[in-house]
């Protein structure tokens, strides 16, 4: 990842060098810093605003180049719409829009964080930040061609301008800490599975150790003892050997039970032996989606110290088709003792859960549990790329799920569980089989095998990202291919409902 933003908080003072970025709202009104800031200018805006048709509505922007009067280079005036009606994630989104109207020529930008009103709250402030922050990031570590003007600055500052320039700035801290987590799952399910393989992707969840976070790398030989079976058999078919990683982050009070994220991490899936089509396949590098947000997660809340026991558990392997690869009809032995028939090698998903699921229960007692999962095609063709699928055994922990999703954005839309499914995964062979039968109800029955290696008592909610995960919804904020989604919302669900 290339971060070359340089984001800070100051005063209205601050001399505007580069672009300028002012808010209005409807009635074209700017708050009095602002007004300062443009009186110079105060004629041009307007004249500028009259042709442009410009009346100040919510997402509306003007654009002025070389304002006369004033030392910008550049004004950007964004419409705040009816300013009563905004809510934190509005300027979240304010934020990535201003970024969006940032030149690659201008390394440097002043966003006065104002409305008609009066300055914006430090939170408010902080949120806009946040969108700055996000909206900035690109995944370009691969481009060595770009001509000049391509290039953004090698060094962008931007300064937020606010009332308190050091309450914007405490309040800042842990959404900084949110965001580099955020951004460092988009940075892994970007990542090509040339370079991220299973180990390197140990390797990097192994860098939570300087934010004090316990990284256990467990191998063949550990998963073997286990009787990981169901996971190793993904694995089997790579040159590449499985991986299972644990981190634990112990914020909260010793002995506590823990809160636990699951999440798949197949680095590429080509489907094995029931191999998938080529159209499309490379997009499968993203397939460890899941374990991504489960990496992101943890660096979150270890940057921000969440006062929370918190464990991330994340299965990563390779699904290759070869000699030695696992093929239909094989029967394999999951660590809970179930015996599963493989039918379709591309179902793999739910094998490697199967066994980090059922490892992660039994060794930490969770709380609650939430595995992520870039799981099925079929959830895609039902919610397409607006919500994610939930699936859970506990209405609380489904609806703090669901409110935690419209506060940040990253929506869930839950989906049912019922025993009436479960006939369709019953095997002939052995105790179940791991894909449906037919793509009838594919992404339920996905869940339903997967709720085979929870035990009731345990809350336990399983998101399906396949829509939301990678190549997903253009947002203001995220313009990125990999979405590191999930990471905001699970750290919500944790800040508001289990901290303390
Ligand atoms: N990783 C895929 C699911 C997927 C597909 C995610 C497209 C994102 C975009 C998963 O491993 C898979 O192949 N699922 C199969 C299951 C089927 C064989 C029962 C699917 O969805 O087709
Ligand atoms: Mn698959
Ligand atoms: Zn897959």
């Amino acid at each position: 990842m290339t971060d070359a933003l340089r984001l800070g908080f100051g005063p209205f003072t601050a001399p505007a060098k580069g672009v300028l970025v002012a808010f209005c709202d409807e009635g074209l009104r700017f708050g009095p810093a602002t007004r300062r800031a443009l009186a110079p200018a105060v004629e041009v805006v307007g004249r500028a605003a009259k042709a442009e048709r410009f009346t100040g509505k919510k997402n509306a922007t003007l654009e002025l180049v070389v304002p006369e009067g004033l030392k910008a280079t550049r004004l950007v005036v964004i419409g705040l719409g009816k300013t009563a009606d905004l809510k934190p994630k509005d300027f979240l989104r304010l934020g990535g829009l201003a970024m969006s109207k940032l030149p690659n020529s201008a390394s440097d930008a002043t966003v006065l964080a104002e409305m008609p009103g009066g300055a914006m709250k430090s939170e408010q402030a902080a949120d806009l930040a946040q969108g700055l922050r996000l909206r900035a990031y690109a995944f370009d570590r691969y481009k060595t061609k770009r001509k000049d003007d391509e290039k953004p600055p090698a060094m962008r500052n931007v300064t937020v301008a606010v009332s308190d320039v050091a309450g914007a700035r405490k309040v800042y801290e842990p959404r900084s800490a949110i965001s580099d987590g955020v951004l460092l799952a988009r940075d892994l399910v970007n990542e090509p599975a040339n370079v991220l393989s299973p180990e390197e992707f140990a390797r990097r969840a192994g860098a939570l150790k300087k934010l004090r976070v316990a990284v256990e790398v467990l191998d063949l030989k550990a998963m073997k003892k286990l009787g990981m079976n169901a996971l190793l058999g993904v694995g089997q078919g790579s040159a590449r050997e499985s991986r299972v990683v644990v981190m634990r982050w112990n914020g909260g009070k010793a002995g506590e039970a823990p809160v636990a994220f699951i999440g798949k991490g197949v680095c590429f899936d080509t489907g094995g032996i029931s191999i998938k089509p080529a159209a499309s396949m490379e997009d499968m590098k993203g397939d460890m989606a899941g374990a991504a947000c489960v990496v992101g997660l943890m660096h979150a809340l270890a940057a921000r110290k969440a006062r929370v026991n918190a464990i991330g558990v994340i299965g990563v392997v390779e699904n290759m088709p070869d000699g030695n690869a696992q093929r239909p009809g094989d029967i394999v032995k999951s660590m809970s003792g179930q015996t599963i028939e493989i039918i379709n090698t591309d179902a793999e998903g739910r094998l490697v859960l199967a066994d980090a699921i059922w490892y992660t229960a039994q060794r930490f007692k969770p709380k609650f549990m939430v595995d992520l999962a870039t799981l099925t095609g079929a959830i895609i063709v039902a919610l397409g790329q607006e919500y994610a699928g939930m699936f859970s055994n506990n209405d609380q922990l489904a609806e703090r799920l669901t409110k935690a999703g419209l506060e940040t954005g990253e929506l869930v839309w839950r989906m049912p569980l019922a025993p009436e499914y479960d006939k369709m995964i019953d095997s002939k062979f052995a105790d179940m089989k791991n894909t449906g039968g037919s793509r009838w109800g594919g992404a339920i029955t996905a869940a339903q095998f997967i709720k085979r290696f929870v035990d009731d008592k345990t809350p336990w909610a399983h998101l399906d990202i396949a829509g939301t995960g990678f190549d997903s919804r253009q947002t203001d904020i995220n313009k990125s291919w990999g979405s590191g989604w999930g990471v905001r919302l699970l750290d919500r669900l944790v800040a508001d409902y289990y901290e303390k």
